[in-house]
């Protein structure tokens, strides 16, 4: 089995061509360190993250996880004698960038080699070793990277509405007390559905509507504010139609277009899907996708017709494969179907993350005061689910609020770059 670290870039190019089944991506080394813990059976570890932070981790990783083969990735100008002597002496295995998915692969199933069968490092030693480099990375490591979110399953009411409403409010209010700007949408994209995001977020009978957009065409950024809802959290929304007259005319084409014109403005698009394939609206918006979260129930039936419905009908539905995140949802103690199985099953990489069934979800959802659970419930085991994917899909240490402390915030404040209202869209248009 193959874990594969690194940034988005590197992880998705290095999916599209490596021939074995990976049972765990991480963008981050929070996600990362979690992986490793909960793949004991994983002998393949591949660290692509970026220039010295790959080093660093895979030197990190190598000394106490000593049972498995890391494979370290390098761009060749920054392969240097003290980067091979510094690897070599814990036997993790350097490789370049351009043979990397070649070398990788060629190493699986061969025995592990005599430098890395060292002795085991006790578990409390490794436990807080990890603690301590966990905190030491507090400060950021990356940018948020911009990108399209799409929460979809073929099954209704699985959680995707509950995912993508929290997972934006907690990316929005995370990145505004701090006073980032980090804008965040989410779209109601499961159109002619229940409107459940619109529940959540105790907005309704508003007229901003995803078919309100057809005629608008290249708009600034006042125009674009104008045309969807503000959350209190930060989170701005646009709602699905509210008639079904409405709903026929978001096509294909015009969803399109409106995450086209989102994507300009913000750095995060959430949308949250339906589930059906025949409506080109959701199927332009699982192709356009950096990233899909697949949410599967613990039903074998399910999984089995997730893998009938999307997996094995990819290529024909220009789903790109290596964008899809498999993510367990209403998952139940004792039931041995997490994100990493089922992503097995499915031959899909998992974030090392489920959200498990929590009963305080419906009745939050029932009471008009309670705001979206993340927000209101954050002790709660569904809030804790939700950090984590937060973090895991943003590849971003800083959302692991559990772990390390604020060390480092205005490095990170600085990689923000200020950004004039609209400046954005004038500058790529
Ligand atoms: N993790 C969870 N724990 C407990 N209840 C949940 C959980 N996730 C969702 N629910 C409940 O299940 C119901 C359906 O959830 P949700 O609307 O998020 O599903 P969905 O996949 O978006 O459904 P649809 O396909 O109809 O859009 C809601 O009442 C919600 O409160
Ligand atoms: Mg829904």
């Amino acid at each position: 089995m193959v874990l594969v670290f690194g940034d988005r870039a590197f992880t998705e190019d290095f999916l599209a061509q490596f021939p074995h089944p990976v049972s765990h991506i991480a963008h981050d080394v929070v996600t990362a360190t979690a992986a490793l813990r909960e793949q004991p059976s994983a002998v393949e570890v591949v660290v692509g993250f970026p220039g010295n932070e790959g080093i660093e981790f895979a030197v990190h990783a190598a000394e106490l996880y000593r049972d498995r083969r890391f494979h370290l990735v390098l761009d060749d100008e920054d392969v240097s004698s003290g980067v091979w002597a510094r690897a070599a002496a814990r036997g993790i295995r350097v490789v370049g960038r351009k043979s990397a998915v070649a070398d990788v692969a060629g190493m699986v199933g061969s025995a592990p080699g005599s430098l890395t069968s060292r002795e085991a490092v006790d578990p409390p030693v490794l436990n807080a070793a990890e603690d301590e480099y966990l905190a030491s990375k507090a400060a950021a490591l990356r940018t948020l990277r911009r990108q399209r979110l799409s929460v979809y399953s073929i099954k209704g009411g699985v959680g995707k509405t509950a995912v993508a409403v929290n997972m934006g409010v907690y990316a929005a209010s995370w990145a505004r007390a701090r006073g980032l700007e980090y804008r965040v949408v989410l779209v109601d994209g499961d159109i002619g559905g229940s409107q459940t995001a619109g529940d959540w977020l105790r907005i309704a009978d508003v007229p901003q509507n995803l078919a309100t957009w057809g005629s608008i065409n290249l708009p600034g950024w006042d125009t674009v504010e104008k045309l969807l809802v503000r959350h209190s959290s930060g989170l701005y929304f646009l709602p699905s139609p509210p008639t079904p007259v409405e709903a026929e005319k978001v096509t294909g084409d015009l969803m399109l277009h409106v995450l086209g014109i989102l994507d300009w403005y913000f750095d995060l698009v959430i949308v949250d899907m339906g589930t059906e394939l025949k409506d080109d609206a959701t199927l332009v918006t699982l192709q356009t996708s950096s990233t899909v979260l697949l949410i599967v129930s613990q039903e074998l039936g399910v999984v089995r017709r997730t893998r009938r419905k999307i997996v094995d009908h990819a290529a024909r539905l220009k789903i790109n494969l290596a964008a899809l995140r498999v993510v367990a949802s209403r998952t139940r103690p004792g039931v041995p179907y997490g994100s990493s199985n089922i992503g097995r099953a499915l031959g899909v990489a998992s974030f090392p993350v489920e959200i498990p069934e929590d009963p305080g979800l419906l009745s939050c959802l029932n009471n008009p005061d309670c705001d979206p659970m993340v927000l209101s419930h954050p002790d709660s085991p569904f809030a804790a689910g939700i950090v984590a994917l937060t973090g895991a899909v943003l590849g971003h240490e800083m959302f692991c609020s559990a772990r390390g402390g604020k060390k480092g915030i205005m490095s990170f404040l600085d990689r923000f770059r200020p950004r004039r209202n609209g400046s954005r869209f004038l500058r790529k248009g």
